[in-house]
């Protein structure tokens, strides 16, 4: 049976076998190397338009080579350099893009829920993948984080898995809460009492303010940086003091598991949420992550064309 996702939008609801079949694909296609044949490079033909309406470097890189490796050509669209700026709307962009031949669209905005917008709006042939909504969602990261975790500790049962920094404002720390307690992991957070919710949405999640008891045996340390891009919130601790408080720190990583993955969807700001020496250390997962995540992007592309098998 083909497993098929028609968008890309969110973990919260996303169908746990195919969750599955992406891990089982990401896997093979990490063998692979992502090198495939002609007859299997599935999206051969087809125009992936990649607009970001904020800065990246992983995922927007990650993405397009993905779909390269898949035999897809390329647009990528910089809102600034673009017709955007002459007042044009991002539901007339995505329509003219369409008119040319695009019909997968990667897209990355600072307003939560734009990308299900869009999706819900255009047209029927046309597939929506969420690059970062906001403090929303950042589902793909998610899928290559689980699968980072997976690949090491190979279930999710009984792994205890503290995420620690700005979890307010962060997409990261909600896609993949929703998703690592779905697949059975047992999840904390903790930051500064600003950067905490008063409750989380994700149930069965506990809040801790003091980071060490939240690293406290924990099998996977998760650090987030400060979005201070994002307002709302009056947050006036300094870089230091952030880092005094919730940096890790080789000291603070001793109280986790001795084989604890330290993990960063980045980008990492060495010396403010964590040391160079944990971030390049033994224990870190940061270049996994990556690595993971070009396959884990062909998987979702061959998804979404009902590829998976
Ligand atoms: N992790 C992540 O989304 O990184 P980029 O902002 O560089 O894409």
């Amino acid at each position: 049976m083909m497993t098929r996702m028609k968008h890309l939008l969110s973990t919260k609801d996303l169908d746990l076998e195919v969750v599955d079949r992406l891990f089982l694909r990401t896997e093979k296609l990490k063998r692979l190397r992502g090198i495939l044949s002609r007859e299997e490079k599935i999206l051969q033909g087809h125009v992936v338009a990649i607009l970001f309406w904020e800065p990246s470097t992983r995922t927007r890189m990650s993405f397009e080579l993905a779909a390269y490796r898949l035999g897809a050509g390329v647009l990528e669209l910089h809102p600034k350099e673009s017709s955007v700026i002459k007042g044009e709307t991002i539901d007339d962009t995505v329509a003219n893009l369409h008119s040319i031949g695009c019909n997968f669209f990667v897209v990355r905005h600072p307003t939560s829920g734009e990308v299900a917008r869009l999706a819900a709006t255009q047209g029927r042939d046309t597939y929506f993948i969420n690059g970062g909504d906001g403090a929303n969602e950042h589902p793909c990261q998610a899928l290559l984080d689980a699968f980072t975790i997976r690949e090491r500790r190979k279930t999710f049962d009984g792994v205890r898995v503290a995420i620690i920094g700005d979890i307010l404002r962060s997409r990261v720390a909600r896609s993949n809460l929703h998703l690592l307690t779905r697949l059975g992991a047992s999840c904390v957070v903790s930051g500064p009492k600003e950067l905490l919710p008063k409750e989380l949405e994700v149930g069965g999640v506990e809040i801790e303010k003091d980071p060490a008891q939240a690293v406290k045996n924990a099998d996977v340390v998760m650090v987030l940086r400060l979005q201070r891009e994002r307002a709302g919130i009056t947050f006036d601790m300094t870089e230091k003091e952030y880092h005094e408080k919730f940096g890790l720190t080789a000291k603070l990583l001793q109280t986790a598991k001795p084989d604890a993955m330290v993990m960063h969807p980045g980008p990492i700001n060495r010396g403010v949420e964590i040391d160079s020496d944990v971030a390049d250390g033994s224990q870190s997962f940061i270049l996994r992550q990556s690595e993971n995540g070009l396959f884990m992007r062909m998987a979702v592309f061959e998804a979404l064309r009902g590829e998976l098998g």
